[in-house]
């Protein structure tokens, strides 16, 4: 089976790190308030990672929830497994392709979450008839992705850095178009949300640190920029100039916001 896409830990770890550290609101925080889950649920979360999204449903439900992590990566999972035995093994967490038919039962779910990965899918439909078919009739999707105004600092740096045009990105291009269309065909109602989360660094370090992550994390799209570790150095040393004259002529720092969509859809 060929793996498209492969999100390490670090880089995962790297970019939430410095949404935790610089931005001004918490999204774990936005998505709860949004679905406020009844304690007892049954929830999915699939392309769970590391766990963040996992950490926060059991800390807000007290642990009183059936609460189930899925995903495709080995490195991910023992991450996961590290953190399901920090909460006393109260979690459930298994390997699962979202690309292939879900070894899981009809109607069972209340919630399957699935934050910042659907438009990784290589087939959106079949993933997402997947997803409803395992939530129960009133169970709800809630899943998260880019706006197509997300992060614009990033993408203006690179642009003018390179005197490049960015290419489509999976995320961004399409979730609140081609994504947003295919959830309001399969599921009953659905509501889309926005969070904005301006990311303020007041030094060029943790925006270049984010930069890197980020490349890295869907490398193949950045291939007319860099192919390999070299041109990739010489790359960030063009973005590094860039951003450091940003920084030096504004006064509030470089402001990036993170814009992104919360799907909320009832099957
Ligand atoms: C940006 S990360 C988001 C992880 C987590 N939801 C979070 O917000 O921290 C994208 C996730 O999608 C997962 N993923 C990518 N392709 C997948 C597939 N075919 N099946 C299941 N998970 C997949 C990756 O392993 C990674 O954990």
């Amino acid at each position: 089976m060929k793996i498209e896409y492969q999100e390490t830990s670090e880089d995962l770890a790297t970019r939430i790190n410095i949404h935790e550290q610089y931005g001004a609101r918490n999204i774990d925080d936005w998505m709860l308030e949004l679905l406020l889950i009844p304690k007892g649920s049954r929830i999915l979360d699939v392309a769970c990672g590391a766990g963040k999204q996992l950490r926060a449903f059991h800390n807000y439900l007290d642990g009183e929830a059936e609460i189930t992590g899925v995903d495709i990566s080995d490195e991910l999972l023992a991450d996961a497994a590290k953190l399901n035995r920090s909460l006393g093994e109260k979690l459930i967490i298994k390997k699962l392709d979202f690309n292939q038919p879900f070894p899981l039962e009809n109607d069972y779910y209340d919630l399957l979450s699935c934050c910042f990965a659907i438009y990784y899918a290589a087939d959106i439909p079949f993933t997402i008839r997947e997803m409803h078919r395992v939530l129960k009739p009133g169970g709800r999707l809630f899943t998260s992705g880019p706006m197509p105004d997300n992060k614009q600092l990033f993408y203006d740096v690179i642009s003018e850095a390179t005197g490049k045009t960015i290419p489509p990105m999976p995320g961004s291009s399409r979730y609140s178009s081609e994504i947003l269309e295919n959830i309001r065909s399969t599921f009953s109602h659905v509501e889309l949300h926005r969070f904005e989360n301006p990311l303020t660094f007041k030094g060029v370090g943790p925006f270049l640190d984010y930069t890197r992550a980020s490349l890295s994390e869907d490398r193949k799209l950045w291939s007319s920029f860099f192919e390999g570790a070299d041109e990739f150095e010489e790359v960030m040393q063009l973005i590094s100039k860039v951003a450091s004259r940003r920084l030096l002529e504004s006064e509030d720092g470089l402001v990036m916001t993170k814009v992104v969509g919360g799907i909320v859809a009832l099957k």
